[in-house]
């Protein structure tokens, strides 16, 4: 039985996730923003077995909140084995283009924020030398596209400091799982066209629940996203820059 913390716990992919850990029978606590659907997430897994289903609302920006939040998530579960963060925002990228002031809120919720609790994540782990850490990043990190720089800016910063934070907490045995979607459709992506790329967020969970499970470094889901990217990475820059993407 795993104890299990899920920060952004009701997003459409990480709801789907605390499903297969309640399954398990697994101890969870979940932490996003708004209280009223924590509360339902949470009573939809405790009728699923999850063997503690805890919640807390928190705005991951209010950084010096963090750690008692963290502290009173390791209380209600004994302590913490897994931490998964996949709380995100999609901005409108021209919105951004406009607004400083947009892509830095945008840049703090999808990377600054993230790094903070990471850095309070790692320290404890590292100390009680086990636990697997993982994050949801995207494919949007691999490599910077006119339609959407700023949110992948914010997944590429997050997925360099997992890759560092893999190498420091290899030795204490703790792990790092990074977790690149696709396209999945979820709330965040309701406005847009889907098509044959698209998943559904039960499908990714299932593949990122497994990749946990069997400690996997790096997971691309679905894992044809691992090819598409290995293209577009390897593109050459004079190509990729004329193109619409
Ligand atoms: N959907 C896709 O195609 C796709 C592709 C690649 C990567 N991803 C990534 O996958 C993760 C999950 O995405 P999703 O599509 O499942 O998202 P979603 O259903 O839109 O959920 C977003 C989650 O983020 C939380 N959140 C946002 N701002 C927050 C804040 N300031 N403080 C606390 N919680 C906050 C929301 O909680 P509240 O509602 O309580 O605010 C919610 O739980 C995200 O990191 C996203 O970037 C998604």
């Amino acid at each position: 039985m795993r104890k299990v913390l899920i920060i952004g716990a009701t997003s459409a992919i990480a709801a789907a996730i605390a499903r297969l850990f309640a399954k398990d029978g697994d101890r969870v606590f979940l932490i996003a923003r708004n209280e009223e659907h924590l509360k339902a997430t949470a009573d939809d897994i405790a009728v699923r077995g999850a063997s503690v289903a805890g919640y807390r609302s928190l705005d991951v920006n209010a950084l010096d909140e963090h750690r008692a939040v963290l502290e009173e998530a390791e209380g209600a579960l004994g302590g913490i084995d897994l931490a998964l963060i996949a709380h995100g925002t999609l901005p409108v990228q021209i919105d951004c283009e406009r607004s400083p002031g947009l892509t830095a809120q945008e840049l703090q919720t999808n990377a600054v924020s993230t790094i903070a609790l990471l850095t309070r994540l790692a320290e404890r782990m590292e100390e009680r030398r086990s636990g697997r850490i993982a994050v949801i990043t995207s494919v949007a990190g691999d490599r910077g596209r006119q339609s959407n720089y700023v949110y992948g800016a914010a997944k590429a910063a997050v997925d360099t400091f997992l890759e560092g934070l893999r190498q420091r907490l290899h030795k204490s045995g703790v792990g790092v799982t990074t977790v690149r979607p696709g396209f999945i459709d979820t709330p965040m992506t309701a406005g847009f066209r889907k098509g044959l790329l698209w998943a559904k967020p039960e499908t990714a969970a299932k593949r990122i629940h497994a990749a946990i499970g069997k400690g996997t470094d790096v997971v691309y889901v679905p894992w044809f996203w691992g090819w598409i990217m290995l293209v577009i990475r390897f593109l050459p820059r004079s190509i990729f820059k004329r193109i619409k993407l």
